[in-house]
């Protein structure tokens, strides 16, 4: 089988790099999604099948690895707050080889943007046989993670052709809400949310974000021109958005980079903040706010250089950049595109290659 690839869909254009092509084409995925998504009435739909398995199963099984298991996190949050049912995250080549126990009604999703990583196929297969469902969302249709599964949601991101993912990620997370939206609806435990309109007001606010790059090439500069680590920092989905951020960095512009959770910090990894040390804060949460911004005072009070980002409503006179307001459940869809560019920048000035980083494959078919 050979996925059918659009020659137009994939050239760069006037782009000097994939990446930066894909991060500028998240507001139109966004679109796209949604539109995707949508039934002649203009409500927000899922096939039946899927909603019906989500419902009957006792607990959602979230495999994945890379980004699409960070996306895999957010999407936990997702499902237990829309639709009430729990759900467990794990990296697929955890998972497959040290398998918890499983609940009486498992369902599996698998998120690949490729549809070909080995190490989820190796669970799926393993799941398959012993009797569970599984539903795969992923950016190939047709392909293998998306064949062997009993349901398939696609990503509709277009090609990802750079190594480093960044629209799959905001579309994994849009699929994810909707996906959580639609079961919770169904569930009755979802009322007087309009997706499509929040979901809208996120692809304008990344927009808005892809048209101020030069606020975060500066960032990139001011922070990581020359720095050998960075940390990053933020709480509840804040912290998810952060592993994200910190992988971005370090696949593309090799510095070191770990994401943690704000209320950790104190129990070892503060040790690490020397004078000048790069950390990036998220505060987009409202219920957190003041707790990041406390764990911002103590990394400072060790030197550290702190860059905040916060979000409109929540922001202070020390933040370096706020994004636009959105509803706090998809923040992590839009706080994540200023990482992905500081990164993009980063990696730039520090002369790597941005689109092929060394020691990378696009999708990984080996476990
Ligand atoms: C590789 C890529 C990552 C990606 C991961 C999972 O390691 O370099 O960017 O997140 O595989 O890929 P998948 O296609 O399953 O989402």
């Amino acid at each position: 089988y050979t996925a059918e690839i659009d020659a137009s869909d994939i050239e760069k254009g006037t782009y000097p790099h994939y990446m930066l092509k894909e991060i500028d084409e998240q507001p139109l995925v966004m679109r796209k999604i949604i539109q995707a998504y949508q039934n002649e009435n203009n409500e927000l739909h899922i096939d039946e099948p899927i909603v019906g398995a989500m419902k009957e199963a006792d607990r959602i099984y979230i495999i994945a690895a890379g980004t699409s298991y960070h996306a895999g996190l957010v999407g936990k949050q997702f499902i237990e707050k829309s639709a009430g049912i729990p759900v467990e995250v794990h990296v697929a080549s955890e998972f497959n080889y040290n398998m918890p126990l499983l609940s009486e009604k498992p369902l599996f999703i698998f998120i690949s943007q490729s549809g070909e990583t080995a190490d989820s196929r190796a669970v799926l297969v393993q799941v398959k046989e012993m009797g569970h469902k599984a539903l795969t969302i992923t950016n190939v249709a047709g392909s293998t993670l998306s064949r062997e599964a009993d349901y398939t949601l696609l990503l509709h991101a277009g090609p990802e052709i750079a190594v480093a993912s960044t629209k799959a990620y905001t579309a994994q997370l849009a699929v994810l809400a909707i996906l959580a939206h639609v079961t919770g609806q169904s569930c009755g435990t979802v009322q007087d949310f309009d997706l499509i309109q929040e979901l809208g007001i996120v692809a304008t606010a990344m927009e808005a974000l892809c048209d101020t790059k030069e606020e975060f090439e500066e960032i990139a500069r001011e922070y990581l021109s020359t720095t050998r680590n960075c940390f990053f920092i933020g709480r509840s989905l804040d912290f998810y958005v952060g592993l994200e951020g910190s992988l971005k960095l370090k696949e593309i512009s090799y510095i070191q980079a770990e994401g943690f959770a704000g209320g950790e910090l104190k129990h070892g990894t503060i040790a690490l903040i020397e004078e000048g040390t790069p950390v990036v804060a998220l505060a987009t949460q409202e219920a957190v706010n003041l707790s990041i911004r406390g764990n911002v005072k103590e990394v400072v009070a060790r030197g550290a250089n702190p860059c905040i980002i916060s979000m409109k409503g929540l922001e202070d006179e020390e933040d370096r950049f706020v994004i636009p307001e959105v509803n706090p459940m998809l923040t992590p869809l839009i706080s994540v595109i200023p990482l992905q560019l500081i990164s993009y920048y980063a990696a730039l000035h520090r002369d790597c290659d941005v689109d092929k980083p060394r020691n990378l494959a696009k999708s990984v078919t080996v476990e």
